[in-house]
């Protein structure tokens, strides 16, 4: 069976990292407009590296949870493509050889000027020049509001083949991810939400499977493994 799993920032809560929409619209005590835009960055560029270093660090801190393992079982059984929102690498981690980031990597640094990517340090700086055109333009890898998630030719590629569409512990509210569920739910495929609680577009989906990601998640994959 083709299967396409979205997973959002519910799915690492039970390993220990926060989500970004608590009920203070604040991510990590920071406004979004400050941390995860480009103008943000243009503006404060060391505290944006300094947020990022942050949550480097934390990471460095927290392990998978039986949510990530449980999908590296279901690639194991089935034709898997897993899109994550999330800029964690639980799941690489969790023992997922392929994810796709469509939200970019915390441990991956970008140069702005010449598009290089290398394995970010632990501590990164505005001034840090880029290894391949030695500019002091380097960036988290990370796709702020206003910029094109990455690889959607190879996401909508995999809803239109997919044979059951999932999405676990997003919120529904960042477009195109929002939409992956109207658009698999249209060619008349199963598309459970996996979800703590309601989502913006909970009715998009076609049943919801409702608690917590290290449970749901994986008797879900149970319930797949034994067909
Ligand atoms: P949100 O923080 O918006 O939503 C987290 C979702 O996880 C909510 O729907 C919660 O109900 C659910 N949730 C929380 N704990 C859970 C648990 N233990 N089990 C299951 N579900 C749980 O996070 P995302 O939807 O991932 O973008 O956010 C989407 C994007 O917005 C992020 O990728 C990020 C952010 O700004 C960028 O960084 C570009």
């Amino acid at each position: 069976m083709r299967i396409t799993v979205l997973t959002g920032a519910g799915i690492s809560a039970e390993s220990g990292l926060a989500t970004f929409r608590a009920s203070d619209g604040l991510w990590e005590n920071h406004r979004i407009e400050d941390v995860a835009t480009p103008e943000g960055f243009a503006r404060a560029p060391e505290l944006v590296h300094h947020f990022y270093n942050q949550r480097r660090a934390r990471l460095a801190e927290v392990a998978p949870n039986p949510a990530h393992h449980a999908l590296a079982r279901l690639a194991r059984m089935h034709d898997l493509t897993l899109v994550t929102q999330n800029v964690d690498d639980l799941h690489e981690r969790g023992g997922s050889a392929e994810v796709i980031h469509m939200h970019g990597e915390l441990t991956r640094a970008l140069c702005a000027a010449c598009d290089h990517r290398w394995p970010a340090p632990a501590v990164m700086r505005p001034d840090d020049p880029c290894p391949a055109c030695g500019k002091p333009t380097t960036r988290p890898d990370i796709v702020w509001f206003g910029e094109i998630p990455y690889h959607m030719d190879r996401i909508w590629d995999a809803l239109d083949h997919a044979d059951l569409f999932a999405a676990i512990g997003t919120s529904g509210n960042v477009y195109p991810a929002a939409g992956f569920a109207q658009h698999a739910a249209r060619r008349g495929i199963d598309c459970p939400e996996l979800n703590l609680a309601d989502s913006a577009n909970s009715r998009d989906f076609t049943h919801r499977i409702t608690g917590p990601a290290s449970q749901t998640v994986p008797q879900w994959v149970a319930s797949l493994t034994a067909t």
